[in-house]
């Protein structure tokens, strides 16, 4: 019987001929990403998943699967969607997609610190409200981008990739880990979170999701930054309390946000972040542009095909935890 995979979204055409070549393809196409009961129904049988940051593939869809299931590919290099720790205990291998998007993420982080710094979006609905009558020389005044301190949260591969946009556009740059990163680049380490958040004027976040960030930035940690302060997420929406990043929106705590993630996600429609001007909202598009979109299908198939031959995935999160004898 020939291996059975399952994409649980729309993907490039090229990508999934590859896997029809060599199983039965099954891909998702309805806009929405499956429902519970439809994922459940949809993974028996599998050999392999092609999931994407909207399915939760936890022990009960493993096991929906059944014994047939090997691997699990995420579309990402963010994997927090799915459980790991079942996995492994089921000798199924968790594939991801690191590297190819580092660059295009930090791209689109930088520029959401400029455009967040300078009030792009707002000063675009000014604009198409029919708001400007005349030059007025203190209108949208914004904030230099050169000359300010960035704080990342998070140096690894993306935040290293900030680090340097923001060094060669004259910011100073400090950062908070817990490991020593590779190579800091020449940014200043500080001693703890709160000292990061107290020295930045914009504060990019780049940590993955895990149960130790998760609501990292809350009230209290929102009252540590200067009032002026900026706040960027390309990471997950769960490491900021939404709740009180509204709040301090909206009572001045701090200046501006922009948001490429938020919790819940999307972000309710009648949400009172989209009536408040000084936050950018976006649709989780960090990595969306067509090369690199198309370089992490290529790899999410290229992560199955590995296992479809007996393989384990190039790009593997949990090697050390499977045996396939
Ligand atoms: C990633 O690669 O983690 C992106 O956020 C898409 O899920």
């Amino acid at each position: 019987m020939p291996a059975k995979v399952l994409v649980t979204r729309r993907q490039f055409e090229e990508e999934m001929d590859r896997l029809r070549a060599a199983a039965d393809t099954v891909v998702l196409t309805r806009p929405a990403p499956a429902t519970r009961p439809e994922l459940l129904e949809a993974v028996r049988g599998c050999t392999a998943i092609f999931a994407h940051i909207t399915d939760q593939i936890d022990a009960e869809v493993m096991d929906a699967a059944g014994d047939s299931l090997k691997v699990i590919a995420e579309f990402g290099v963010g994997y927090d969607n799915i459980d790991v720790n079942a996995a492994s205990e089921r000798n199924i291998a968790v594939g991801n997609t690191p590297g190819v998007l580092t660059e295009t993420t930090a791209d689109f982080a930088f520029a959401l610190i400029q455009a967040a710094g300078r009030r792009l979006a707002e000063s675009d609905r000014f604009v198409r409200k029919g708001e400007w009558k005349w030059f007025d020389p203190l209108d949208l005044l914004g904030q230099d981008i050169n000359g300010s301190t960035l704080g990342i949260v998070g140096l690894g591969r993306i935040g290293s990739s900030v680090a340097k946009r923001a060094l060669a556009s004259g910011m100073n740059v400090v950062y908070h880990n817990r490991t020593q990163p590779e190579d800091d680049l020449g940014c200043t380490r500080v001693g703890s979170l709160d000292e990061l958040l107290a020295k930045s004027d914009f504060v990019s976040i780049h940590c993955p999701l895990t149960p130790e960030t998760n609501g990292l930035i809350g009230k209290a940690q929102l009252e540590k930054m200067p009032k002026h302060a900026v706040l960027i997420n390309t990471a997950r929406g769960p490491i900021v309390d939404t709740d009180a990043l509204t709040d301090a929106l909206r009572d001045g705590t701090i200046a501006y946000a922009a948001l490429d993630v938020t919790n819940p996600e999307p972000i309710p429609t009648d949400h009172p972040l989209l009536s408040m001007e000084n936050v950018t909202l976006l649709p989780h598009i960090a990595s969306a542009t067509v090369g690199t979109r198309r370089k992490m299908s290529q790899m999410t198939v290229d992560n199955i095909l590995a296992v479809l031959r007996g393989e384990l995935p190039p790009d593997c999160v949990n090697s050390e935890r499977i045996n396939w004898g």
